[in-house]
């Protein structure tokens, strides 16, 4: 085929979608064979190319379960994860900025008081957490809905256990009237994404490291105020320029404290951006 047969052939295939009622799926899809079709003369794909990524997103498919999705890890390891997120969050300054949300969140996680200890048996190191919830005009918000979900000191979340008879290192809790809150919980470390799949080859084959700077996730709600979901990283940990699924951002960084009694506290401060 010629270059110009090509380019027709990448036209015929749009104009298939002529028809399409929805407006936002037919733009959707005359976008993407847009990019797909460049992208396979970009690089020139061969046949076996082609069927090595059939293969590929078969045995991706292959891997998910009811909590193993293989295709959002995929997604994050190409950036494509936080361009969304990047996209759809776009707030004014000062508000705390949004990253991924990750495959770990679990819903109907327990709930907890303020001082309650969120770790529930998971190993690790204690951490007291402590902070406020806020408007981008500095006002207290009470009863923000404060959920929180991190990976033990082994680099396991509590879904990835089998057989485990209850939550840990997850909890649901609500800010006081004052907006501030605080939990007991485990030190966040350093954890690989699962490598035993597809994601895991990919990262082998291309020599990237799967380890994620330790953090911790929370996912905010309160009325009148955008949700946020997002992390705190650790400030020291020696993977921060390299987080595979590109969530780090400098406002996200803070730092675990030593306490003189050897306990170790992290303080954080949200910010909520209003809806209006
Ligand atoms: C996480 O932080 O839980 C996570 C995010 C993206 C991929 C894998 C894990
Ligand atoms: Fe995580």
């Amino acid at each position: 085929m010629s270059p110009q047969n090509l380019d027709s052939l990448t036209q015929a295939v749009q104009e298939r979608f002529a028809d399409t009622p929805e407006p936002r799926l037919k733009e959707i899809m005359v976008a993407l064979v847009k990019h797909l079709h460049a992208f396979a003369r970009d690089v020139r794909l061969t046949e076996a190319e082609w069927f090595q990524g059939i293969e590929y997103l078969t045995a991706a498919g292959q891997k998910c379960t009811a909590t193993r999705q293989e295709f959002i890890l995929l997604s994050d390891v190409l950036g494509l994860s936080m361009l969304t997120v990047a996209m759809n969050n776009d707030k004014p300054p000062g508000c705390t900025e949004a990253t991924v949300f990750g495959p770990f969140y679990v819903p109907d996680a327990p709930h907890y008081e303020n001082g309650d200890d969120v770790a529930n048996g998971a190993s690790g190191q204690p951490c007291l957490v402590r902070g406020t919830v806020r408007g981008l005009g500095g006002e207290a918000i009470a009863r923000a809905t404060i959920e929180v979900w991190q990976a033990d000191d082994e680099g396991h979340y509590d879904v990835q256990k089998e057989d485990l008879p209850h939550a840990q290192a997850r909890g649901v809790l609500y800010s006081r009237a004052d907006g501030s809150f605080d939990f007991k919980t485990i030190v966040s470390e350093a954890y690989p994404i699962p490598t035993d799949g597809p994601v895991g080859a990919l990262l082998q084959a291309t020599r990237r490291s799967p380890w994620r700077p330790a953090h911790l996730h929370f996912m905010l709600k309160a009325e009148g105020y955008e949700t946020l979901i997002t992390h705190v990283f650790r400030k020291e940990c020696v993977y921060m320029q390299a987080d595979p699924v590109f969530g780090v951002r400098e406002s996200l960084i803070a730092d675990w404290k030593l306490l003189p009694d050897g306990a170790t506290l992290l303080e954080f401060d949200f910010v909520l951006n209003p809806t209006r």
